[in-house]
């Protein structure tokens, strides 16, 4: 299966919709490749976007799902969400316009088998949540880890604080992809609780936070 083909017509749609909305912070095309191939690969049943944007990563994930799997994707922005649904005419994806930390909190431990953190919140705020909805073994996919045009000021700090208390985490393991928009792949490796060593430490606590920094 080469998604990027199958999938060209429907690619040209969303990029057309993207730019007469203005919008221009769609997924990387070899990201939401890279993605679907993760998805198919692993099986995953249960996936979470965070970040639905105008559906250009959701259309590679539907692809991918299997017949009784089930992907919830999550946005702030009602009109982004519509140029996805006209575009992701599929049963088994679920569109929700909510703000990605109030799902978040509301979300039951383990729920997800893979959340796919494009957005705000499940990186640089919620971390805690965001992990504690993914289920062991699962699989947590961060992108735009690479200086981006529309990063806010000051984010680089924020980068490195993210992948240092992931890696301090020992209930999770993490490989760094320095490729495309920057990429961090994390597995869950058992059910511990998040440490809560890492919602102490001083420098980490605006992962945690509910509420975005005032430096944006
Ligand atoms: C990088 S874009 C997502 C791109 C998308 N995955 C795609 O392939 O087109 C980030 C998205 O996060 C959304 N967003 C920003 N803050 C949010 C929040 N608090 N809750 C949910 N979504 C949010 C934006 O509306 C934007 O669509």
């Amino acid at each position: 299966m080469n998604y990027l083909q199958t999938l060209a017509p429907q690619i040209a749609r969303i990029e057309q919709a993207s730019s007469a909305l203005g919008f221009v912070a769609s997924c990387d095309l070899q990201v939401a490749n890279f993605c679907a191939v993760l998805v198919a690969g692993l099986g995953s049943r249960r996936v979470l976007e965070l970040g639905t944007g105008t559906g250009l990563s959701i259309l590679f994930l539907a692809q991918a799902l299997a017949e009784d799997a089930h992907l919830v994707s999550v946005d702030i922005d009602a009109k982004c969400s519509a140029v996805a649904a006209q575009v992701i005419n599929e049963a088994r994806v679920q569109l929700e316009v909510a703000d990605a930390g109030a799902f978040l909190k509301a979300c039951q431990p383990n729920s997800y088998d893979f959340i796919f953190a494009d957005a705000w919140p499940g990186k640089f705020s919620h971390l805690d949540v965001a992990l504690e909805a993914l289920a062991p073994n699962g699989l947590y996919l961060i992108d735009d880890l690479l200086p981006q045009d529309n990063w806010p000021k000051n984010h680089q700090p924020r980068v490195e604080a993210l992948l240092a208390a992931l890696e301090a985490m020992d209930g999770f393991a993490l490989s760094y992809l320095n490729w495309a928009s920057g990429l961090a792949v994390v597995s869950k490796l058992d059910d511990r609780p998040i440490a809560p060593e890492i919602r102490r430490h001083a420098d980490y606590a605006f992962l945690f936070s509910e509420t975005m920094p005032s430096d944006i």
